[in-house]
């Protein structure tokens, strides 16, 4: 077991960690206790380089002032206000600032903002509009959502529904749903250096479902424009176009899950406007305040929200949202994230290191254990042949060698995934690839 520098150490007992080995963990406790920048500092005072922007989250990285300024100006001035039946300036003030980002050109913008506090709620918050929408058009036997194997879209029942993550659904009842395959094909597509170039057929899975459900029983089919959780997945080249067409075809809306990809992680605002496809509901939430305070929106087009702007005047359209929904204290850090983007040019940021990022993680090509290597924008996977009878044991043992030496990256299963905040210089890309090169080069 690693030693503990128990002088530092809380008591470890009450905090059920989420998504967590509890008793591993307890064991060998992990503490990250500031961070500032590129990097944080472990409750012993040692730096560890952020190769996860947190949890995806951190795009313009840590202990950004402006963020803290604006949240405790907000504090002082409004620290919370209803938004059911009620409203607050900063709310309708950010969802403002929001839709002039939003993808989609004029026509179709997406640019009705409904908030939420997390990215599970974004995507419940999604199926329930679209189910609604649907019903409200007239088409009201459209109640499935397609989703797609090793999808991640959060931890609410919805959610897990779409979700294609077994650990996540198996013990767990769900929504009326069905699953397209996954794009992942390591066979025909190792170290493809951005997006995959086989696997566009695997859109007409959409179709394909039709046939099995009917169009008519479905209403939305929603995935990640590029798969984050289940350790960075690509879309093959004209997939995503693809879906799109067979979505239009078929009456079927279209959601992005745009919890990861959104506010500047591939080098443009979202992913739609990286691929150039619009879908009809964008899901948002962690860089959404570079992770400070917990908030997400959905990003609807106009005309969703219009087909639901239906009935008397003074009925309630959609029978949902939150406490939270609007929270002043998020929008006031939402602002100030939209303000430091903007000023830094944090959102095109990643199109300008895609080129360096990506020779450089290429660069651990030919490693040992080292199975595929697959990158876009600012992400990156390395992706490990398993250890015999003990899956992901290799992948965590580099994790915890990475940490001892100062740098945080994240794992699943066996696949290592890297999110580093846009703010990055070119030297920290150096210092990550050279400590993951070690702790490959050490990993039995
Ligand atoms: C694509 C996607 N959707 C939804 C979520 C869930 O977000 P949250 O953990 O904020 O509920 C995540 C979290 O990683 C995600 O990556």
């Amino acid at each position: 077991m690693d030693q503990v520098n128990k002088a530092n150490m809380p008591v470890l007992d009450h905090f059920w960690m989420p998504f967590t080995a509890n008793r591993q963990f307890k064991a060998a406790p992990r503490l990250l206790a500031q961070a500032e920048g590129m990097y944080y500092t472990d409750a012993d005072g040692n730096p560890v380089l952020d190769g996860t922007s947190g949890l995806w989250c951190c795009n313009a990285g840590h202990g950004r002032k402006a963020i803290t300024q604006a949240v405790e100006r907000q504090l002082a001035t409004l620290d919370f206000a209803p938004t059911f039946q009620m409203g607050h300036p900063i709310a309708f003030e950010f969802a403002s600032k929001l839709a002039a980002n939003a993808p989609g050109g004029t026509d179709a913008k997406l640019d009705r903002i409904f908030f939420t506090g997390s990215g599970s709620e974004s995507v419940d918050t999604a199926l329930k509009i679209a189910i609604a929408y649907q019903r409200s058009i007239g088409q009201g036997t459209r109640t499935r959502i397609i989703g797609r194997e090793k999808g991640y879209h959060g931890v609410g029942f919805g959610g897990i529904s779409v979700g294609g993550l077994v650990n996540n659904r198996r013990i767990f009842p769900q929504i009326p749903a069905d699953h397209m395959r996954h794009t992942l094909d390591i066979e025909r597509n190792a170290f493809s250096k951005g997006l995959p170039r086989a696997g566009v057929e695997l859109a007409d899975d959409l179709e394909r479902l039709v046939q099995l459900h009917g169009a008519e029983t479905i209403a939305a089919v929603i995935v990640e424009p590029m798969s984050g959780s289940a350790g960075v997945i690509l879309p093959p080249v004209g997939y995503l176009e693809k879906l799109r067409a067979i979505a239009d075809k078929h009456g079927i809306l279209l959601i992005f899950d745009e919890v990861i990809t959104g506010f500047g992680r591939l080098g443009t605002p979202f992913a739609a406007d990286y691929f150039g496809v619009t879908p009809d509901l964008i899901t948002t939430a962690k860089g959404i305040t570079n992770g400070t305070i917990p908030m997400g929106a959905v990003f609807a087009s106009r005309e969703i929200y219009d087909g639901l702007m239906t009935g008397p005047e003074g009925a309630i359209e959609l029978f949902h949202g939150y406490t939270y929904s609007g929270h002043p204290v998020a929008c006031a850090a939402g602002i100030a994230t939209l303000e430091i983007y903007e000023k830094e040019g944090l959102l095109t940021r990643a199109a300008d290191l895609a080129e360096y990022w990506q020779e450089a993680l290429h660069s651990l090509n030919g490693l040992r254990h080292v199975a595929d290597i697959r990158n876009l924008g600012l992400v990156g996977a390395i992706e490990l042949t398993p250890r015999e009878g003990s899956p992901g044991a290799r992948a965590y043992e580099v994790f915890a060698d990475c940490f001892k030496n100062g740098l945080l990256i994240r794992v699943t299963g066996d696949i290592i995934a890297l999110s580093p905040p846009l703010i990055i210089e070119k030297d920290q890309i150096d210092t990550i690839v050279s400590v993951l090169e070690d702790a490959l080069k050490r990993a039995s």
